[in-house]
Parts: C-alpha cells; structure tokens; sequence
C-alpha cells in the first residue's frame, strides 16, 4: 500500500492527459491511496532562483502561492505520477514549475522513492517524447528513485481524443501493478 500523488500538468480539464491519469488512478486506488491533483486548480509561480529556501527556516519558499499545499501533499507521498501533455517537446509549463519549486532542500523530507510518467501528444514521431524521456531518466538517476513505469500517448490532440484508446487500459494496469 502506497500513497501516490499523481500531479496532472494540462490547463485542459477533462483532456487526454486528465483522463490518462485518471485511468491510472482508478487502477491504483485498488491498492494504493490516491490524489490527483491537476495544474488547472492550482496556482504555482515559477521558480525565481533567488536560493533563499536553502536558509530559510524549514526550506520554506520565499513565494506565497499554492506550491505550499502541493508541499504538504508530496510530503505525504511514496509514488510521485507526472502526468503531462507534449508541449514543444517538452512537459508543460505549468508541471515544470512545480518540478523547479522542487529545488528547496525541503525535497529531502519527502518519502518520494518512486516515479512514473504519463504522457500524451498530438503527432505520431517516433522521436516524441525523447526529450521528456532524456530528462525523466536524468531525474531518476540523480535522485536514486525507481521507475515505476510509463504510458505514452500518440496521435492525440483534440479533447478528448485518447477515448477509446488501448493506453487507457495500459494506464489502468500500470496503478494495479503499483502497490
Ligand atoms: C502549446 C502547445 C504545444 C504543443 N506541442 C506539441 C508537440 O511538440 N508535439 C505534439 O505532438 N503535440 C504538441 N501539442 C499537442 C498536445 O500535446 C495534445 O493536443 C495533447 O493531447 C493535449 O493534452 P490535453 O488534452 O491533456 O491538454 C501541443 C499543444 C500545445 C497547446
């Protein structure tokens, strides 16, 4: 049984990505406790690099947004889910700068050990997700997590479209593989 935030970085409430992850939350709750908690319903700023959380009491940020409600949900997790769109080869803004506000030393609290990733884009390349996949792996590395496995998309641009795809069962096999 763990506990596994899923973080939901589309603008697009109830998009590919939202019902990717939601696939994979309904197979994960069989075992597992499970918040999806989605970029549209939270406002973070961007990391401004000023470092002050290295030396503020309790690495606490110096901004005052909802990253501290998102703190609070990560220092309770054992499985960290990034759900994302391909947005210029990329995740999205908004999920990238939950990550950067992940800088603060307060991120060695958390009982984070593992990652997984779920990814939708529109076009069918091969070479879609390399970059995201580069980062994910370099982050997995650095931080000594485990994969927890992954789901990407293609084909997928307008709402709604992963509808009927076979990856909404692979998403869902992947929360019941997670215990
Ligand atoms: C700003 C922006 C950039 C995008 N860049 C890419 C891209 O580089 N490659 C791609 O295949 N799709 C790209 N897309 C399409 C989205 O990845 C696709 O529509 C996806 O299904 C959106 O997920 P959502 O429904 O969860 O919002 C982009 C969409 C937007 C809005």
């Amino acid at each position: 049984m763990s506990r596994i935030v899923v973080l939901v970085g589309s603008m697009r409430k109830g998009g590919n990505t939202d019902l990717l992850a939601k696939s994979f939350a309904e197979g994960a709750e069989q075992r597992n406790t499970v918040e999806v908690v989605s970029v549209a319903d939270y406002k973070v700023n961007p990391c401004i690099g000023c470092n002050s959380c290295f030396s503020r009491e309790g690495n606490r940020c110096v901004q005052k947004d909802d990253m501290s409600l998102i703190y609070e949900k990560l220092k309770q997790a054992d499985v960290l889910v990034l759900a994302s769109p391909v947005y210029f080869y990329g995740i999205s803004a908004e999920l990238k700068a939950i990550i950067d506000r992940l800088h603060t030393p307060m991120r060695n609290t958390f009982p984070i050990k593992k990652l997984a990733l779920l990814l939708v884009g529109a076009a069918s390349l091969p070479e879609l997700f390399d970059a995201i996949k580069m980062q994910y792996q370099l982050v997995l590395n650095y931080f000594h997590l485990e994969d927890a496995g992954m789901v990407l998309v293609r084909g997928v641009k307008d709402i709604g479209d992963i509808k009927g795809s076979q990856a909404l069962e692979e998403a869902r096999k992947l929360g019941e593989s997670l215990k």
